[in-house]
């Protein structure tokens, strides 16, 4: 393929990957969204490897990996769990970042390359391969812990080094030092040295960021190596002159930042202080279940919830995490139908980091075939409890929990929830008095006009249905 052919390629690829984005926005465009996003991705490795940088050798090689990759994508895509999902991705990402580094030395061993930059453009070049792996290997191993915090194989409790910002700015003026060392060497044996400190440190600075953060904080964590990893991708795409790289990095790069923003602002945490860091330190949180119970709750049948729900005019149904676990959303939906068949008002709330991933419920609930229009923002529809006869909370724990609004010293404090205790009752199914994922206790479930439905969501729910149908 010529090169003209191919930078047309690209720009058609990069377009799809603008129109993906926007797609994904909502739930209604969003299949349309991925489509693009699939058309764009085949034109780019279609362009790529006919381009006029793959030698004929190399298809063998090229063949070869996109099976065995493609092979192990296929098998994670089929086998890994909807609530396993952040753990997946933070592994992706570490492979993001891994592949950024590994070219980035790639690109510095070459010789090729290196001979066809002179001066300053020698200079750019070097700093563009320092950056690269440096983003790339502290994507890799913050991504790796992450996975290992999400899958339960490192603890989720926070790391907390003494001076450990001193450290970070010690580890920060190091790989600057090494950078200014590794940007003078005239040989490729000379600048190796200071390539492999660097990257010692910022493998270390990767491992000590991520296990500084709390568990309950780790979604915005997750949402923030997606924006290295796409800013490491911008990088190699730098590295390797590859202008479709560099558009891509930079879409992941910035849609992952604003994502991390808009999760923060929904769990009242600071921006800053994620991309630096130190978040979720403040506050540490417990593991999940370290919570103890207080006070007495009020248990509900599923017959009597059935009944309160027949003689509501509003009623508001807040899902959760639990209700992924019991794969509820089918008899959620049936309830739904049956109630507004009776002329009762149903809506869904959801919270904007309900479940484990971003948008958990709202694609249970597509799978459900919910039509859209019920399902509410909490913004949308927070006002709304003290008109609610009923509020259903399903498997939902932290996103409910008054305590943010009204305990300051709440490892939660300030984060907005939704307000189910201003409904005339609120209903909350799960199985047991646990905490959830921050693990704190919630006054909720203590509250007058609160009982608890006690059972696994799905079994519940389909009492409740069977209720209702009587
Ligand atoms: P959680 O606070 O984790 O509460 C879920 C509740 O569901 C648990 O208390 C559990 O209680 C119940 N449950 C579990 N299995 C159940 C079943 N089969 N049937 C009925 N109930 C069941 O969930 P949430 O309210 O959705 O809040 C989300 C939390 O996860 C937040 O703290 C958020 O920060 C964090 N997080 C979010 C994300 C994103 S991006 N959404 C990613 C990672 C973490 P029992 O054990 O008593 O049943």
């Amino acid at each position: 393929m010529s090169t003209s052919l191919t930078t047309v390629a690209y720009l058609g690829a990069a377009i799809l990957f603008i129109l993906s984005l926007g797609g994904l926005s909502h739930p209604e465009t969003s299949r349309r969204g991925n489509l693009y996003g699939i058309i764009g991705m085949t034109i780019a490795v279609l362009a790529t490897v006919s381009g006029p940088q793959v030698t004929q050798q190399g298809y063998a090689w090229i063949i070869a990996a996109m099976v065995f990759g493609a092979t192990i994508g296929l098998y994670a895509a089929r086998t890994v769990k909807m609530t396993q999902m952040p753990e997946l991705v933070a592994l992706m990402h570490s492979l993001v970042g891994l592949a950024a580094a590994l070219v980035g030395f790639a690109t510095y061993i070459d010789p090729s390359a290196s001979a066809a930059y002179q001066g300053a453009e020698k200079v750019i070049h070097d700093i563009e391969i320092y950056i690269g792996i440096l983003i790339g290997l502290v994507t890799f191993s913050g991504s790796v812990i992450a996975f290992g915090k999400l899958s339960g194989k490192i603890g989720g409790k926070p790391l907390l080094l003494p001076a450990r910002h001193w450290m970070n700015l010690a580890g920060l003026l190091t790989v600057i030092y090494f950078g200014a060392r590794f940007i003078e060497a005239d040989s490729v044996g000379i600048g190796m040295t200071p390539l492999i400190v660097m990257s010692v440190i910022a493998l270390l600075f990767g491992i000590h960021m991520v296990m500084a953060i709390g568990g309950a904080d780790m979604p915005v964590v997750v949402s923030m190596l997606n924006s290295y990893s796409g800013w490491a991708a911008a990088a190699t795409g730098f590295m390797l002159s590859n202008d479709l790289l560099i558009v891509t990095g930079a879409l992941v790069g910035s849609s992952g930042a604003i994502l991390s923003y808009i999760m923060c602002r929904a769990m009242n945490r600071n921006f800053i202080s994620v991309i630096a860091g130190g978040f979720g330190t403040g506050a540490p949180v417990a593991a999940s279940g370290d919570a103890q119970p207080a006070g007495e709750v009020i248990p509900i049948s599923a017959i009597e919830t059935a009944e309160l729900l027949r003689d509501a005019k509003n009623v508001i149904i807040v899902p959760g995490y639990g209700m992924a676990v019991a794969q509820a959303q089918h008899t959620v939906y049936e309830i739904t139908k049956l109630l507004r068949e009776k002329g009762v008002n149903v809506r869904f709330g959801i919270h904007p980091v309900a479940g484990r991933m971003p948008g958990h419920m709202n694609v249970l609930l597509a799978e459900a075939k919910v039509p859209y229009d019920i399902v509410l923002e909490m913004d949308e529809l927070n006002e709304d409890f003290p008109d609610t006869e009923v509020a259903i909370v399903i498997g939902a724990n932290d996103i409910v929990n008054p305590a943010a609004q009204e305990d300051p010293a709440s490892p939660i404090a300030g984060m907005p929830v939704l307000e189910v205790w201003k409904a005339k009752t609120s209903i909350v199914m799960k199985r047991s008095m646990a905490s959830g994922y921050a693990g704190v206790d919630n006054p909720l479930f203590y509250k007058e006009n609160n009982r608890m439905l006690f059972g696994d969501a799905k079994k519940m729910l389909d009492e409740v249905l069977g209720a209702l149908k009587a």
